[in-house]
């Protein structure tokens, strides 16, 4: 194991398809993209990435768990959809002491359906970016880098 502090990036359900998924909401960049640019962009700070995707609640909500545990130095999520609706996330990220957690967004949530304007992620995240596409999750990688 690396002593380089760590930085989970955890992408919820769908984001998998990025690349082929409405490419005119979410660009055409995959997932292996932007998983790239995130540990490109840690590797800058002297930091590492760890990758979770899942398209299940439950996993994701581990997946913080063991960031806890592993006293990683920050968050960087995009729950997908579970943005809207999950209050287990939302439990999950209240836990979390002593690192930021950056919410993150490819599109700009609140110019979009009124179902999106919600997040349940907000009120329990240090700061959200959102509306930069992939370029999103390299600000978001910056600030962990500053903040820590
Ligand atoms: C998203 C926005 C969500 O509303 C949507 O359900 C997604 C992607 C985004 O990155 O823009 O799956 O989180």
């Amino acid at each position: 194991m690396s002593d380089q502090p760590e930085i989970l990036v955890v992408n919820g359900p769908n984001l998998n398809r990025l690349g082929m998924r409405e490419p005119e909401i979410y660009g055409t960049t995959t997932l292996a993209d932007i998983e790239a640019l995130c540990q490109n962009e840690a590797q800058k700070h002297g930091m590492t990435c760890r990758f979770m995707q899942s398209n299940i609640e439950g996993e994701l909500t581990t997946a913080i768990h063991q960031a806890i545990d592993d006293k990683l130095a920050g968050i960087v999520i995009n729950a997908g959809a579970y943005t809207h609706t999950s209050v287990a996330l939302h439990d999950a990220l209240a836990m979390v002491e002593n690192m930021p957690v950056i919410e993150v967004h490819l599109s700009n949530i609140h110019q979009r359906e009124e179902f999106r304007h919600h997040s349940y992620l907000s009120s329990v995240s240090t700061g959200v970016i959102l509306g930069f596409g992939a370029t999103s999750y390299r600000l978001a990688i910056n600030a962990i880098a500053d903040h820590i």
